[in-house]
């Protein structure tokens, strides 16, 4: 293995990993009023209402591949009797359907970005190089499957003899940039982004994707309840009474605890 390839499939990855943990830990502790995704949803929500779906959908969906194709080894989906070829066409056909959603949204953002004058002069020097550094992977990674995997033949190019095993043992510290040598590319190059977009994440609003509200769905409600004009404020019944002859004495921590709006 050349100095370049070590360069490239050993220090570089690991280099980009170290940043993405020590960088979100460090943003963690010493920033965690800027820890946002600074909608802009006040400033224009037509667009946004197309763009954020498709581009968040479509990318959760491209993850779920990239887990399903990277992670999963290649003797188990054929120990549970998947042949290349079915794999190759699911992988393609989801991969392709997922990928043009996020290009299709990714578009729209940006072209919301620079249209609305309110999101334009909301963005930041940090977002314009953040969009940069995210469209790459998302760029060369449509360009390596429609290259690749589309317009490849039958089988496609098998990316999980090479691409795959090299990403587990990145992973499993047992790195082997052998693997990598051979690789087209378009793939390559795919990677290279990739990884250099893990290394900015902590330092851009893409730190938000570490908060998703995933436990939205099944949170108790916050219930907002409107005061009737004509009730007067009502203190709460605790169901004791004050001593006869004692003057009450009210706790602090409940005084003023009025929940309605
Ligand atoms: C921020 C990170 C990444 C983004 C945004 C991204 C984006 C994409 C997109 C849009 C595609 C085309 C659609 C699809 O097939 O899903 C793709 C394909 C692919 N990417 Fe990535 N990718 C990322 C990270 C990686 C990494 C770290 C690797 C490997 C180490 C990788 C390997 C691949 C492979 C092998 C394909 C072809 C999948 C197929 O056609 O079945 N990607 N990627």
């Amino acid at each position: 293995m050349t100095a370049l390839g070590i360069f490239w499939w050993v220090i570089f990855p690991y280099v980009c990993l170290t940043l993405l943990v020590a960088g979100s830990v460090w943003r963690w502790r010493t920033d965690q009023f800027g820890w946002t995704s600074r909608t802009s949803t006040l400033h224009e929500h037509k667009l946004l209402r197309w763009g954020s779906p498709l581009f968040h959908y479509g990318i959760l969906f491209v993850a779920a591949g990239h887990v399903l194709g990277l992670l999963i080894p290649k003797s188990w989906t054929e120990a549970v009797g998947m042949p290349q070829t079915f794999y190759h066409l699911m992988a393609t056909v989801a991969g392709v359907s997922a990928g043009t959603a996020t290009v299709i949204g990714l578009l729209l953002l940006v072209y919301r970005r620079y249209t609305v004058k309110g999101v334009r002069h909301a963005t930041t020097r940090n977002d314009v190089f953040m969009y940069v550094l995210l469209s790459l992977p998302v760029a060369l990674g449509m360009t390596a499957t429609v290259l690749h995997q589309v317009l490849g033949g039958e089988h496609g190019y098998d990316y999980r003899e090479t691409i795959s095993p090299w990403l587990r043992g990145i992973l499993t510290f047992r790195p082997d940039a052998s693997l990598m040598s051979d690789v087209p590319l378009a793939f390559q190059l795919h990677v290279i982004a990739a990884f250099l977009l893990f290394a900015v994440w902590p330092f851009t609003r893409l730190v938000h994707f570490f908060s998703a509200p995933v436990a939205y769905p099944t949170r108790p409600y916050i219930v907002y309840r409107r005061r009737d004009a004509a009730e007067p404020v009502r203190r709460p019944n605790r169901g004791w009474e004050p001593v006869p002859g004692s003057t009450p004495v009210e706790p602090v921590a409940s005084r003023g605890r009025q929940t309605d709006l």
